[in-house]
């Protein structure tokens, strides 16, 4: 029986392409795994990092698990469940932060961009590497489906594993990512990486008339209808790739090499495909009621809290934290 375990920070209001080609669609994909066990969860302890609004924290959490729902995780194939109902996720951090050397912490990204951006970090913010390790290594997780941008957070975890099996004895599966060649980075509306952070992301699950307008406002250079355009360097043929079929790929790819096709009708075919692309799971979005839902992330945390107080108990005994009871 193999473990396969991700999470997404609820620091949006909700999930953009990004998360969804980079992320999500390989959580949903990985469900045709026989012998896996699956955990799929929010991770709000790691937006607290930067979040101060309960309302907002709040309200993302929810809306995102209900995207989970919507873009196809069955509730009978995989658990989703909420970081904070699982508290044993901050001891773990706790006994891992002391195996943590601080250099590597101050190599992380994450923590090296707030600094070199002027942003005034604080020690959640430097230690969400030592977290996001627990959460992990609790489950034994063999495999960690994410974006790119996650890969260096998984060798942390690793390195920490293999301290921990050091010192105390063979305790943790040493943890791999999964991440997608062609969907490693999916640029936002103005070319940078699309992330929460940078506002310049896509987000399928809100209205069409603000995604399309989000779509019109993709960057582009000023060639004319006529110009013939590079492909490969294209925002919208990147986009394009990701939710339109061979055929529509094909046709907008030829008309930006020979010239004859404008950047706006281009994006509003984007616009229309990423439509159609999400629109089933619009519907189910709309149809999953609080009831379901708060059904579905209780039964998914049971069955986390059943396998985090075990290896809690386990790392208890190995680390020589006794008890009195
Ligand atoms: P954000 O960068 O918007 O804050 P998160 O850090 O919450 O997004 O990411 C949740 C998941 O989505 C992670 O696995 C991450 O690697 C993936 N992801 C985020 N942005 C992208 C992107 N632009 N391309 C591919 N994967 C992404
Ligand atoms: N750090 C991840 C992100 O920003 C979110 C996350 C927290 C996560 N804990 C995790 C992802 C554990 C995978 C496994 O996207």
């Amino acid at each position: 029986m193999q473990t396969i375990l991700s999470g997404i920070k609820p620091t949006g209001e909700h999930v953009h392409l990004g998360n969804y080609f980079g992320a999500m669609k390989q959580y949903v994909d990985l469900q045709q795994r026989d012998n896996c066990e699956r955990f799929y969860f929010i991770a709000n302890y790691h937006a607290l990092t930067t979040m101060r609004s309960r309302a907002d924290l709040e309200q993302n959490s929810w809306n995102i698990l209900r995207e989970y729902l919507a873009a196809g995780i069955d509730t009978d194939k995989s658990n989703i469940f909420i970081q904070s109902d699982i508290p044993e996720h901050t001891e773990l951090a706790w006994i891992l932060n002391c195996l943590t050397p601080l250099g590597l912490l101050e190599r992380a990204h994450a923590y090296k961009d707030a600094i070199a951006k002027g942003k005034e970090a604080n020690v959640g913010l430097f230690d969400y590497p030592v977290l996001m390790a627990a959460d992990i290594l609790m489950y034994q997780s063999h495999y960690v489906p994410v974006g790119k941008d996650q890969k260096q957070h998984i060798e942390i975890a690793r390195d920490l594993a293999e301290k921990f099996n050091h010192y105390y004895g063979e305790t943790f599966v040493l943890p791999e990512p999964l991440i997608l060649a062609d969907v490693e980075s999916v640029p936002g509306i103005d070319g940078e990486k699309m992330s929460k952070s940078y506002n310049n992301t896509i987000t399928p699950f809100t209205d069409a008339k603000t995604m399309e307008k989000r779509i019109m406002s993709i960057k582009t250079d000023s060639l004319g209808i006529d110009a013939p355009k590079d492909v490969d360097s294209s925002i919208i043929i990147q986009l394009l790739r990701l939710v339109a079929d061979q055929d529509t790929i094909n046709h907008v790819e030829a008309k930006f090499r020979s010239g004859g096709m404008g950047y706006g009708e281009a994006k509003k075919i984007l616009s229309s495909k990423v439509q159609d692309y999400f629109a089933p799971m619009q519907k189910r979005y709309a149809e999953i009621t609080d009831e379901e839902l708060k059904v579905a992330v209780k039964k998914g945390a049971e069955k986390a809290r059943s396998v985090a107080q075990k290896t809690i108990a386990m790392v208890r005994q190995r680390t020589g934290l006794i008890s009195s009871y």
